[in-house]
């Protein structure tokens, strides 16, 4: 693997080759001591042209568990602030010896712009670009459905039959459409549920259904029911009512929660707008998955890191993470 911009891009066996790998570096993170030599000598840059703190932590985390150095650059008061172009940044980490570029971008499509340009030679990794996608939110969700639903039989599987339900404002969300992509892939069934206002023009091409019902979405018993954030920065217009209205629709409060098959699982990105789109018994459910997914982050993006830095793998490397 050269890059990873976008789950469209995965076959299914590459994707469940990072899913695998991600296990065994899971079962490296049981050890006492979590670090790896792997990467030992490599420089990860985290470039972050948007805020976040979860995934930029979570990637500096699997980075230096693999051993390699770590360079933090968040545009905010770097010189990209002072208007310094996408290209002398990029040329910039080249001459530093960057090795792998984790770029989270407000405009969609900056990382293949990056990756395709030229201008380094490093590997890029989409950390989330705009509206367009998010890879490894979408790895490590489907690592964190797998790992719920087939436990310690899930190296080797996809998601063959399994359904979910992805809730909420999937017209802003890069979560949304790297799950779509990445669990259809895996051979689940996939159905959106969203008010009218919040579902994108362009789903006819979408391999999903839609529904604008959440009770009776529910009714249906999805396997998992993944609640998106609302995500009021993004959004220039009215696309609901009135908050309030949003949650009594769409919000998954306790009544909601009951409904649900048995083990059935509620996923979340984070972060929560508690009392929102989900409510406090929800989040904080047997149900839920919501730490599960941080913790397994770490792993996945350990593992994509890995393939990209590291290339095939040695028996006795395999060895190693064992
Ligand atoms: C997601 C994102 O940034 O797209 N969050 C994340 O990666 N932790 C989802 C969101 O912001 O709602």
């Amino acid at each position: 693997m050269r890059h990873l911009l976008d789950t469209r891009d995965l076959s299914r066996a590459e994707a469940l080759e990072i899913l695998d790998v991600a296990e065994d570096m899971a079962d490296t993170q049981r050890r006492e001591v979590k670090k790896l030599p792997t990467l030992r000598g490599k420089t990860v840059v985290n470039l972050f042209f948007e805020d976040s703190t979860r995934t930029r932590i979570s990637f500096e985390a699997a980075a230096k568990r693999l051993s390699a150095d770590v360079i933090n650059f968040s545009a905010k008061g770097s010189s990209v602030s002072k208007g310094e172009s996408l290209q002398d940044t990029a040329q910039t980490l080249q001459a530093m010896g960057a090795d792998a570029v984790v770029i989270r971008h407000g405009a969609s499509g900056a990382p293949r712009t990056l990756a395709t340009s030229g201008w380094i030679t490093a590997g890029v990794v989409n950390a989330g670009d705009g509206t367009h996608a998010h890879p490894t939110q979408a790895l490590l969700d489907a690592f964190t459905i797998r790992k719920r639903l087939h436990g310690d039989d899930s190296r080797g599987r996809g998601l063959d039959g399994i359904r979910v339900t992805i809730v909420g404002d999937v017209l802003h969300s890069r979560v949304a459409r790297s799950n779509v992509w990445l669990l259809h892939t895996l051979g689940a069934h996939v159905t959106l549920v969203a008010p009218p206002t919040l579902v994108p023009q362009d789903v006819s091409g979408w391999p999903v259904e839609v529904d604008y019902d959440l009770d009776r979405a529910i009714a249906a018993g999805p396997d998992a029911l993944m609640m998106l954030r609302i995500q009021l920065e993004r959004m220039n217009a009215a696309y609901f009512p009135t908050e309030r209205e949003y949650s009594r629709r769409y919000g998954l409060d306790a009544r909601r929660l009951d409904a649900l098959p048995t083990g059935s699982i509620v996923l979340h990105p984070g972060p929560m707008n508690r009392g929102l789109e989900i409510s406090a018994e929800a989040a904080d459910s047997p149900r839920s998955t919501v730490l599960e997914q941080v913790a397994n982050g770490v792993s996945v993006r350990m593992a994509v890191l890995y393939l990209l830095l590291a290339g095939a793998r040695t028996d006795s490397e395999k060895e190693d993470l064992r």
